[in-house]
């Protein structure tokens, strides 16, 4: 048999556990809305599939030719890589000519003059100056050929360009 002080016990019980659960939920919604707020992490792992997802399904075939010039840029970006190592910025002409220039001024490919007073008499005559800045800066020749920047090297400093040049002109027979 419930007493009278027993039953304002239990009015006053039930009121604190209503207040907590009161507390209790104003807390997990105050939560929850702080956690809306957080940006949503990245998930690497996700992204990568997404990318692979919608990566195109083929690439450009280039034909044999343009393949032979991919080749020729990836090996250039390749002596490109080493050149930085290798040379240090030294002002070593015929290494560096070797090394990145004889690609094509040595076999004539992509109409590169040989080193040869054929090839080369009209262009000295142009003096030394231009034509570092045609091997500096990228030149294209009337007939469409096109000597790339740097040789496609821009790891090469301007003094170095200009010694090569100049050992370049120093070697025309
Ligand atoms: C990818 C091939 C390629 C590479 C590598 C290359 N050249 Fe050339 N270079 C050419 C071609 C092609 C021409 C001829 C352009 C023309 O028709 O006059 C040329 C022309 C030149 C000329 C003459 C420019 C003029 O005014 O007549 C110089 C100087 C020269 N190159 C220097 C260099 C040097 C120095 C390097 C190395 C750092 C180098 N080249 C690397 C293709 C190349």
């Amino acid at each position: 048999v419930l007493r009278n002080h027993d039953l304002v016990f239990m009015k006053h019980f039930s009121m604190v556990i209503g207040a907590l659960v009161g507390v209790t939920i104003i807390l997990l919604a105050f939560a929850s809305y702080m956690y809306s707020l957080m940006p949503v992490e990245a998930n690497p792992a996700k992204e990568a599939k997404i990318a692979a997802r919608i990566a195109p399904v083929g690439s450009v075939y280039a034909g044999s030719t343009g393949a032979a010039q991919i080749e020729m840029v990836k090996k250039a970006a390749a002596a490109e890589a080493a050149s930085h190592v290798e040379f240090g910025g030294a002002l070593d002409g015929q290494a560096i000519f070797t090394k990145i220039c004889s690609a094509c001024h040595n076999t004539g490919a992509q109409g590169a003059p040989k080193l040869e007073k054929a090839a080369w008499a009209a262009r000295v005559a142009e003096g030394i100056p231009t034509l570092v800045q045609h091997a500096t800066n990228g030149y294209k020749g009337p007939d469409g050929n096109q000597m790339p920047a740097k040789g496609n090297d821009p790891g090469l400093s301007d003094a170095q360009i200009e010694a090569t040049v100049k050992w370049m002109v120093g070697q025309i027979k």
